[in-house]
C-alpha cells in the first residue's frame, strides 16, 4: 500500500507516493525523474546514490522516503545553478577526473559536504570522506586533485 508523501527536493515541494519500502532512490529517479544519483549497488556499499539530507551525504538506497518529509533533500541536479555548474563540478572536469562518470555525482555531493564541514580539508581528509565513494574507473588521484583545487579556489 502507497500513501503520498510530500518531499523537498532541491528547494521544491515534489509529492510523491510511497509505501513503508520506498527508498529515496527509488522515488527520486522514477517518480521525480532526477536520474542523477545513480543505483550502483542498492545496498549501501557504492556510494553512486548519495544525496544531501538536511546538509549530510546519505545513501539514498537505504533511506526509505517515507523518513524524508520534513527534510531538506539535495540531489546532484540541484547542485548548479541556473545551468552553471559547481566549483566542485568545474574542478572535476578540469582535472580529468570524470571517465565513465557514474560515480560521479555522489562523489560531487560528498564534496559538497565535506567543504561544507570542512573548507580546507588535506588530502588524506578527502580521501577519508571518499571512503565510501566507489569508482571503478579512477585510481581516485585526479578526484583528490579535484577537490582540493575546488578547495583553494573557494578561499
Ligand atoms: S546504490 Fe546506494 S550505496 Fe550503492
Ligand atoms: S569515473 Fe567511472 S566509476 Fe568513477
Amino acid at each position: 500500500m502507497t500513501k503520498e508523501v510530500l518531499l523537498s527536493v532541491n528547494g521544491e515541494p515534489r509529492p510523491a507516493r510511497a509505501s513503508a519500502a520506498t527508498t529515496l532512490l527509488h522515488v527520486l529517479r522514477e517518480q521525480l525523474h532526477l536520474t542523477g544519483a545513480k543505483c550502483g549497488c542498492g545496498y549501501g556499499v557504492c556510494g553512486a546514490c548519495t544525496v544531501l539530507i538536511d546538509g549530510k551525504p546519505a545513501r539514498s538506497c537505504l533511506t526509505l522516503a517515507a523518513m524524508c518529509e520534513g527534510q531538506s533533500i539535495t540531489t546532484i541536479e540541484g547542485v548548479s545553478v541556473n545551468g552553471e555548474l559547481d566549483l566542485i563540478q568545474k574542478s572535476m572536469l578540469e582535472c580529468g577526473a570524470v571517465q565513465c562518470g557514474f560515480c560521479t555525482p555522489g562523489i560531487v555531493i560528498t564534496a559538497k559536504a565535506l567543504l561544507q564541514e570542512n573548507p580546507k580539508p588535506t588530502r588524506e581528509e578527502i580521501r577519508g570522506a571518499l571512503a565510501g565513494n566507489i569508482c571503478r574507473c579512477s585510481g581516485y588521484v585526479a578526484i583528490v586533485d579535484a577537490i582540493s583545487a575546488a578547495s583553494e579556489a573557494s578561499r
